[in-house]
């Protein structure tokens, strides 16, 4: 019955879903979400490489991450396909007087198209590689972005904790002021994708009367390890290593989804 009325209510893409609603409702849903110590983790990734200033965020969604390193010293240009994340992330950083943040509104697979800057280390946080349609190309575009041994980190799905626990039906609530967020959430596996389609439905109460209802779907790509490192090496990028997402220097658990790739871009080929 659940499954049946979140699929009514679903759209079929990515697309349609990282817009006003979410935007506007992103920072309180992850509010919980702890990216100082994510920060602290990158920090210590980016110590691969010396001297890294140039940082380039992909799908920057808000800014909380890059908020947080820009504080820093790290000069950052924040990328996301969504003008409403990226509204929402121009007001964070005018809000908080940061000044060394730029922020593009661009699709990741086309950044090159719009500049010629080169970075140290290039980042997708919160499962964003997850949502590149085609990571072969992405990789094989973004080179032209990076400089010689500059970093690549990014957090995502793998497939042993998926295998382990599959995605489950998950109802959750924020509250802020007297507006209270009721989201219902229900995944499943597209195994021939390596994906899992999120259906969720958030109702919205105001003073606990009905206001109305929002769908959304993410569909996100879950990674075989062995699979990445590949897809990786074809694109002269070699892994540095592979981490849990909550507990450093510990390997992948199999009974979880989270990691952590770090790697390294050997320069473009002749
Ligand atoms: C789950 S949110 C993560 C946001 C942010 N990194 C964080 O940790 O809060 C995923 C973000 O990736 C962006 N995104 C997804 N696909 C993208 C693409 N192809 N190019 C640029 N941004 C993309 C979405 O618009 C969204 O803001």
């Amino acid at each position: 019955m659940f499954a049946r009325l979140l699929k009514r209510f679903s759209m079929n893409t990515n697309d349609q879903t990282f817009q006003k609603f979410y935007s506007t409702y992103y920072d309180l849903v992850y509010k919980n979400k702890n990216y100082t110590f994510e920060c602290k983790r990158i920090e210590s990734f980016l110590r691969y490489k010396e001297d890294v200033k140039h940082l380039l965020e992909i799908g920057c969604g808000t800014c909380s991450h890059s908020i947080l390193l820009s504080k820093k010293g790290f000069n950052i240009l924040g990328i996301d396909n969504s003008s409403e994340m990226i509204k929402v992330a121009k007001e964070k950083i005018k809000r908080k007087k940061i000044n060394n943040i730029t922020l593009l509104n661009q699709e990741a697979e086309k950044l090159f198209t719009v500049t010629k800057k080169k970075f140290d280390a290039l980042l997708l946080l919160f499962n964003v590689i997850g949502y590149i349609k085609d990571l072969d190309l992405f990789l094989f575009n973004i080179k032209r972005n990076l400089k010689k041994n500059s970093l690549l980190i990014f957090d995502f799905w793998h497939e042993d904790g998926i295998k382990h626990a599959g995605p489950k039906k998950e109802i959750k609530k924020f509250n802020l002021r007297e507006l209270e967020l009721q989201r219902n959430s229900f995944g499943r596996k597209i195994i021939k994708d390596h994906a899992i389609k999120i259906d969720i439905e958030t109702s919205i109460f105001k003073r606990r009367k009905f206001v109305k209802r929002f769908s959304e779907v993410h569909i996100v790509k879950y990674f075989n390890l062995n699979n990445l490192k590949e897809i990786m090496e074809k694109n002269n990028f070699e892994l540095i290593k592979f981490e849990d997402f909550n507990e450093e220097n510990i390997l992948p658990k199999k009974d979880s989804w989270n990691s952590y790739c770090v790697a390294r871009f050997l320069g473009l080929k002749n």
